[in-house]
């Protein structure tokens, strides 16, 4: 797989709301496989399955620290935001080149099922935090530039016009 396998602003299946997975089978094990190669290979820190074209409530992470390394997480759901939040640059394998602060909470719980099967919580913060936050974003179809402030919106406007335009270029 290659990395012109991820789905690039403004594809509209960027926009579309995931469905559950519910039942970890063959299928869903052969796309975690194939989620966590292209991110490797994009050199990204964490995918969601719609970015692949594939509207499934999956994500992957590959962060350093060792449980987070190759994590899988299917039909992930956030069950606790911290009201504490924090601003950190954020970019997209779905946005290249783009970069912007973006908003957080500092912490949240997150419940999800790992390729074994097993119901896990995990109890984010800081980066990991960040990352699960960002790629369940995705399972609803919503992407670090939908939350933007003005000011921040601003400065990438011009960089997403220019995705905008190579978008309409490829598929006319
Ligand atoms: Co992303």
């Amino acid at each position: 797989m290659v990395r012109q396998d991820i789905k690039i602003y403004p594809d509209p299946v960027l926009k579309k709301n995931s469905e559950e997975v519910k039942k970890v089978d063959d299928n869903t094990l052969a796309l975690i496989k194939d989620m966590l190669e292209i991110m490797k290979e994009a050199g990204g820190i964490g995918l969601a399955a719609p970015q692949l074209g594939i509207s499934k409530r999956i994500i992957v992470l590959s962060l350093k620290e060792k449980s987070f390394d190759r994590l899988a997480l299917i039909d992930p759901v956030i069950e606790f935001f911290s009201k504490e939040t924090v601003f950190m640059e954020e970019g997209c394998l779905s946005l290249p080149e783009i970069n912007a602060k973006v908003e957080r909470s500092l912490k949240v719980i997150v419940k999800g099922i790992t390729r074994s099967g097993r119901l896990v919580e995990i109890n984010a913060e800081n980066l990991l935090a960040r990352v699960l936050q960002h790629e369940i974003d995705h399972l609803n179809g919503v992407l670090f530039i939908d939350r933007l402030g003005s000011q921040e919106k601003k400065g990438v406007e011009n960089d997403l016009e220019a995705l905008y335009k190579r978008y309409s270029a490829l598929t006319h």
